[in-house]
């Protein structure tokens, strides 16, 4: 079956993402800046789920290795083009699908992964992360506590129907057990209050909990 994420054409996720009422594009982007400064001995990032780049500003700032893993080839394409004078050089682009079990997340100090999990699930999310052995892995989640559908409601909403089958919320013990299981210690919490009522839950582990 194609993946209902190849469909989704990047101007209406992103014009989905920003309406004020859902006020996610801002939100994310303002979070991975604080992501990229959290850990100051990283050196390269593995960025999964890049979508057309929201937030990769920051990583590029602040990171000589940057790693942005998507999907979609269209939203990499798109990350290409804002994203141009970076390319060969501190930013590579990767097609992976990373549900599935061949595709590998490439060495990185830190990997970030902001609602990604929803879509890929937390034991195959978890796997991957400790194959990779990155020290650092921060991922936001959809806090799970709002009887609101995953998708908020927009005039885009029907555009996001195909990933319904896909979507599954994502248990925060649940993650932070099966993280427990590869060594990675929860070293940060942090929850962020969306306009729609529903928040967004930034979860950091450290393996073996170094800092
Ligand atoms: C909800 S969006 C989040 C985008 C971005 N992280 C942000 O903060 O705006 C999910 C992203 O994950 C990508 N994605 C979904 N399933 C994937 C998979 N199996 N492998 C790789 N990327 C996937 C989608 O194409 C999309 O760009």
């Amino acid at each position: 079956m194609k993946n209902p994420w190849i469909d989704i054409p990047l101007e209406i996720y992103e014009s989905h993402m920003s309406l004020s009422d859902v006020a996610q594009l801002q939100a994310l982007n303002d979070i991975m800046r604080k992501q990229v400064m959290a850990y100051p001995v990283a050196e390269s990032v593995a960025v999964l789920g890049v979508a057309g780049g929201n937030g990769l500003e920051h990583c590029l700032e602040r990171f000589k290795l940057v790693y942005g893993i998507d999907i979609n080839l269209a939203y990499l394409a798109m990350c290409t083009k804002r994203f141009r004078w970076a390319i060969g050089k501190s930013l590579r682009l990767i097609e992976a699908d990373l549900s599935k079990p061949e595709s590998v997340i490439p060495q990185a100090d830190l990997i970030i992964a902001n609602l990604l999990i929803e879509y890929v699930g937390i034991e195959t999310f978890c796997k991957k992360v400790a194959v990779a052995q990155a020290q650092y892995v921060s991922c936001v989640i959809q806090g799970t506590d709002c009887e609101q559908s995953f998708v908020s409601e927009s005039p885009y909403q029907s555009a996001f129907h195909g990933i319904g089958k896909l979507h599954q919320d994502v248990d925060e013990m649940k993650l932070t057990d099966e993280m427990v299981l590869y060594h990675y210690i929860p070293v940060y919490r942090g929850s962020y209050d969306m306009p729609n009522s529903k928040s967004l839950v930034r979860l950091d582990y450290s393996l073996d909990g170094r800092r």
